[in-house]
């Protein structure tokens, strides 16, 4: 055997116990061999680089650093499911596609795995991309990071079509998540809140090296392609997991209805001793032609639809009420709880909401209460056991005061949380400030945590955000032994973040309802923060999707001198207030054009629709008004904004005008 070939060998025979461990859950070797296999060939690719291939098992284990990922679009749009919720909506369900078709139906139930959905593409039988859902038509190359995941095949065996995509969802099993908290707790920090956020997070590191530390796993549940083994879904898997992949053992196929309500019934109950996480059942038309037939709606299709199981609940001692002061000032009252297991994970702390709902419900220390996990990441407490309630009890009297500075609460009209407007001086949202600021979705300075930062501000080298680009690496050695490394670190990390883009310095700012997409939309329309300080409500609320709220909220942030100072500082730092994002351009044949979408369209999604309008130069606004061009309306166009048309006398374009327009 040659060089070569003792390399393909290797990597034949290393995949195939990857395979048997990952995929089959059933090890053909010992760690021992598999190492030393693994070994000598990483040995024979170093000594003969000739033979790299991008796909051998040797990749797994990351060790690319990127910048940042790179949004592509999707070949096939990643649509979401229709939700059900009772044996009469999935009856509804069925009797609603007797009515698209004569044919007998089959179904196919699949569990809904709580994860994070993933599309992969093969080409010649090897992973070429992997792709977040993103927003649905376009989502973030991820390749990288999900080829660290051993039971995804790099390789195919047997007879795999030319080129398709197989989509499924990535998690992480509830045991390896418990594992990952123990240690975090080990080191004394906050457990993660559930597996579904840490297997998203991973899969957005920068660092593939990380990320392959994390134990990833990933089942594949759709065939996509024009060149599909078979026109049932249900054979169409059972031909993957051929192939390699992990395709879920307890997918079945039913002659009716009947069969998937049995389904559904026997999960709710099994669903508990699974070893990862599900929200749900899925449930599909088996047959690819009558998919094709029943078609989609605007957001799912309408040959599937998901079955959600109601919420867990578990009932236990509600030990003490605390109150936490979030960066806003808003007061947010938490349940300290007797510890207790609810949906996987160990939960001692549930929100309270506010006073109207520790009222509402009666809430009061030393209460036996119901907990459930819906949703949402924080568990919520829904109700209490009066029969267990001590005599003695006496209701809750909602905080007055400040926890922590001890200023006078308030509460406006219209808000259903009590706030502190000591903002300046009181420590929690001064260190949530700069918690967000530093955050990952923000400026990204990972070089400083929560405790430097409020480390930093007790000894006073911190109070407001610029302040942090004053610093400098003598200001921090008296604060840790040995810790030149560590201070340069936080240096570097925080000048890295001039580099980050106006989008999100708006976003770290912090302006309330100013989240991660409403600070993109702001950038991209204002282009520069003068434009946007100086943009009056009515400007505002005229740009796509910014409604009264966030218009206000803007307005009354900038004119604040406090936050005109913060900025012109900012600026002195040389962060970035410039948008650089150049949307992809087609054509000016809608320059100057003001147009308002609205109804549901049959061959565009709304989001596509306002794409195009950008990309032809024209403006999308939200509201109709004398101002408007025109109204591209589809089906179902609410009879207020129609009336509102007419009176303007502002003209309503179809879907096919308006394609013809900018074709
Ligand atoms: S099929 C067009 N099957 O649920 C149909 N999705 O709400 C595409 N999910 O985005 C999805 N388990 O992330 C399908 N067995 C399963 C699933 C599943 C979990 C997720 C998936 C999807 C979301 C839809």
């Amino acid at each position: 055997m040659n060089v070569q070939e003792r390399i393909d060998f290797l990597r034949k025979e290393i995949s195939g116990h990857n395979h048997s461990y990952y995929v089959l859950d059933n090890p053909s070797v010992s760690d021992f061999e598999f190492d030393s296999l693994l070994k000598e060939l990483q040995n024979l690719e170093n000594l003969h680089p000739e033979y790299f291939d991008r796909n051998s098992p040797t990749q797994r284990v990351g060790g690319s650093v990127i910048d940042g990922f790179v949004s592509v679009p999707h070949k096939y749009r990643m649509l979401s499911l229709g939700n059900t919720y009772s044996e009469e909506d999935l009856i509804d369900f069925d009797t609603r596609l007797k009515k698209i078709t004569d044919q007998p139906i089959k179904y196919v139930c699949e569990l809904k795995y709580d994860g994070v959905s993933i599309s992969l593409s093969y080409k010649h039988g090897e992973l070429i991309q992997a792709l977040t859902r993103g927003d649905g038509t376009k989502g973030d190359d991820v390749t990288l990071n999900v080829k660290t995941i051993k039971s995804i095949p790099l390789k195919l065996k047997g007879n795999y079509p030319k080129e398709f995509e197989i989509r499924g969802e990535i998690f992480i099993p509830i045991s390896d998540f418990n594992k990952m908290n123990e240690n975090r707790a080990k080191e004394n920090l906050e457990p993660y809140a559930n597996p579904r956020n840490i297997a998203s997070g991973s899969l957005k590191l920068l660092d593939s090296t990380e990320a392959g530390k994390r134990p990833l796993d990933c089942f594949l549940y759709y065939l996509l392609g024009e060149n599909n083994p078979t026109t049932s879904h249900y054979n169409n898997l059972k031909e993957a997991r051929k192939w390699g992949f992990k395709i879920p053992t307890e997918i079945e196929q039913f002659n009716d209805i009947n069969g998937v309500l049995s389904f559904v019934k026997k999960w709710e109950e099994k669903r508990k001793h699974l070893p990862f996480e599900i929200d749900g059942i899925v449930i599909k038309v088996d047959d690819v032609n009558m998919q094709e037939e029943m078609g989609f709606t605007a957001k799912s299709p309408r040959w599937a639809i998901s079955y959600k199981f109601k919420a867990e609940q578990v009932s236990t001692r509600l030990n003490k009420i605390t109150y936490q002061v979030g960066r806003t000032g808003a007061i947010t009252p938490v349940a300290n709880l007797e510890p207790v297991q609810l949906a996987g994970t160990r939960v001692k702390r549930a929100s309270l909401h506010n006073a109207d709902q520790i009222a509402k419900l009666d809430i009061r220390e030393g209460d036996l209460v119901y907990v459930e996990k819906g949703g949402e990441i924080i568990p919520k407490v829904v109700g209490v056991e009066l029969k267990e309630r001590d005599l003695f009890s006496s209701p809750t009297m909602y905080i007055n005061f400040c926890p922590s500075c001890n200023t006078e609460l308030i509460r406006k009209e219209g808000d259903s949380k009590h706030y502190c407007i000591n903002s300046d001086l009181c420590l929690p949202q001064i260190i949530g400030r700069f918690e967000h600021f530093i955050g990952r979705k923000a400026m990204n300075i990972d070089s400083l945590g929560s405790e430097t930062v409020e480390l930093l501000i007790k000894k006073q080298l911190i109070s407001t955000i610029s302040d942090l680009y004053l610093l400098k690496i003598e200001d921090l050695l008296p604060l840790k032994k040995d810790g030149r490394k560590w201070a340069e670190n936080i240096i570097i990390g925080i000048d890295k973040s001039r580099n980050i883009s106006f989008e999100r310095v708006l976003f770290a700012l912090g302006i309330r309802y100013v989240g991660e997409t409403v600070a993109k939309k702001l950038a991209n329309h204002f282009t520069t923060i003068h434009n946007l300080m100086n943009a009056t409500f009515d400007q505002l609320i005229d740009v796509d999707e910014i409604g009264d709220k966030i218009a206000e909220s803007v307005v009354s942030y900038f004119s604040e001198q406090k936050n005109t100072i913060l900025i012109e500082n900012l600026k002195f730092h040389n962060l970035c207030f410039i948008s650089e994002e150049k949307e992809e351009y087609l054509s000016d044949k809608l320059e100057g054009i003001s147009i308002v979408v609205s109804g549901v369209f049959d061959n565009y999604s709304r989001k596509e629709l306002k794409d195009l309008i950008e990309k032809h130069g024209g403006k999308n606004v939200s509201s109709i008004s004398k101002n408007t061009t025109f109204v591209l309306a589809g089906d179902n166009m609410g009879p207020s904004k129609k009336q509102k048309a007419e009176d303007l006398g502002v003209s309503i374009v179809s879907e096919e005008e308006f394609i013809n327009k900018i074709s």
